[in-house]
C-alpha cells in the first residue's frame, strides 16, 4: 500500500484527515505501508525555500501525531527517494499530451496560476504520482475523491507498460471511502475543503476557538430541519459526514440522531468534536516539533528503507525499456 500527502501548508485539515490520512493509520496495522510526504509535487507550483523546508518536516510531525508509526510503516519524504523522479521519466515518454490534458486538477490549478505560467512540473505532475504508487507494487491506495482520476492515469499507465515491456507494474486499485471522501468548504458546501479557501477549511493546528467559530459559521440552507440530503441539503450532510467521521458512527446514525432537529445542536456538535480531537493532535505535534533532529534522523531512516523498497523495481523498469540500469 502506498499514499502520499503534499507539503503544502503549516497544517493538514479536516478533509485530509477525513478522506485519506485516517485510513493511513488504520491500514498499516495489516499491510505494507508506504507514506510519501510528496515534496517534489509541492514544488510544481512557486514556493519559498524555507517555508517548504519547515512544511516537511510540520507535515512528518503531524504524520507522527496521528500516530502513523514509522517502525511500522515506511515514513519518507519523496526528494530523498531519487528513484520516483527516475521512473516518472520513463513514465512521462510513455503518456500522452492529450491524455495529461484532461486531468481536471491541472486544468482547475492552472487556470489560478494564470494562461500560460502554469509550470510544465503542474502538468506532468500526475505522471509522478503514479511513479510514486507503481515502483512501491502498491496494490491499495488511500485517497480522497479528489484522487480518483489520477488513479485511473495510473493504472492505464502500468496496464500500457505491461502490454509494451511485459509484465513488470501491478495495476492498483484506489482506496476511497463512502464517507468524508470529499468533506466539504464549509462556506462553500459544493467544493471540496481546501487550503486555498480558508474561511471554510478547518485547518486542525488552527486556535480552537477559530475552528469552533468556523463550525458554527457553516453555510446550511433553508430547509430547517436535518436530512441527509448531499444534494438538497450539501451543508447539513457535510456536517453529518464530519461527526460520523470523527466518531466512528454511520451516517444513518447519526442523521436518525437528528432528525428533525434545527442546525444549532448539529453545529455544536460538531465543533465539540472537531476541537476535541484537533486539541491533543496541535499539543503533540507540538511536542514532536521541538525535536527537528529526532524528525530527520525518521526521514532519513524512512528514505533508506524507501529506496531498499524501490530500486529492484526501477531497475527492471529501466533494463525493461532498454536503458541502462541506475548504478
Ligand atoms: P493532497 O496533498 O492534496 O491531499 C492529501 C490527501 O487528502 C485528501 N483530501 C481530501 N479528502 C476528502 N475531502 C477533502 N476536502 C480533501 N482534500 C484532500 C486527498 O484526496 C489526498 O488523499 N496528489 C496527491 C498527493 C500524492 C499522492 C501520491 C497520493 C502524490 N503522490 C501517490 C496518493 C498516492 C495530493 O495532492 O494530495
Amino acid at each position: 500500500m502506498l499514499s502520499g500527502i503534499q507539503p503544502t501548508a503549516d497544517s493538514f485539515h479536516l478533509g485530509n484527515y477525513l478522506g485519506a490520512l485516517r485510513q493511513w493509520v488504520r491500514l498499516q496495522e495489516d499491510h505494507e505501508a508506504f507514506y510519501a510526504i510528496v515534496d517534489l509535487h509541492a514544488i510544481t507550483v512557486p514556493v519559498d525555500p524555507e517555508v517548504l523546508r519547515r512544511r516537511t518536516r510540520a507535515s512528518l510531525a503531524q504524520l507522527l501525531a496521528l500516530d502513523v508509526d514509522p517502525e511500522r510503516s515506511v515514513l519518507f519524504v519523496q526528494s530523498q527517494v531519487p528513484e520516483h523522479a527516475q521512473a516518472a521519466w520513463v513514465l512521462q515518454c510513455l503518456t500522452g499530451f492529450g491524455e495529461a490534458s484532461r486531468m481536471t486538477q491541472f486544468k482547475d490549478k492552472s487556470a489560478k496560476e494564470g494562461s500560460g505560467n502554469a509550470s510544465v512540473g503542474l502538468f506532468t505532475y500526475p505522471v509522478l504520482q503514479a511513479a510514486d504508487i507503481l515502483i512501491y507494487s502498491a496494490d491499495k491506495v488511500p485517497v480522497g475523491e479528489d484522487q480518483r482520476q489520477h488513479l485511473e492515469l495510473t493504472r492505464d499507465l502500468a496496464q500500457r507498460f505491461n502490454n509494451r515491456f511485459g509484465d513488470t507494474f501491478t495495476v492498483p486499485e484506489p482506496f476511497i471511502l463512502k464517507s468524508a471522501a470529499r468533506v466539504a468548504d464549509l462556506q462553500n458546501p459544493t467544493a471540496k475543503m481546501s487550503k486555498s479557501s480558508p474561511p471554510g477549511c478547518l485547518e486542525l493546528l488552527d486556535d480552537p476557538a477559530v475552528l469552533a467559530k468556523k463550525v458554527k459559521r457553516a453555510v446550511t440552507d433553508s430547509v430547517g430541519a436535518v436530512a441527509y440530503d448531499p444534494i438538497e441539503q450539501p451543508g447539513v450532510a457535510n456536517l453529518l459526514e464530519i461527526i460520523a467521521g470523527l466518531t466512528g458512527d454511520p451516517v444513518t446514525d447519526v442523521t436518525a440522531r437528528f432528525a428533525g432537529s434545527g442546525y444549532g445542536p448539529l453545529k455544536t456538535e460538531a465543533a465539540e468534536l472537531v476541537v476535541a480531537f484537533a486539541q491533543p493532535f496541535a499539543v503533540r505535534t507540538r511536542e514532536l516539533l521541538a525535536d527537528p533532529a529526532e524528525l530527520d534522523r525518521i526521514m532519513d531512516r524512512g528514505a533508506e528503507r524507501a529506496r531498499e523498497a524501490t530500486r529492484p523495481k526501477v531497475a527492471e523498469m529501466y533494463e525493461r525499456v532498454g536503458l541502462r540500469i541506475p548504478l
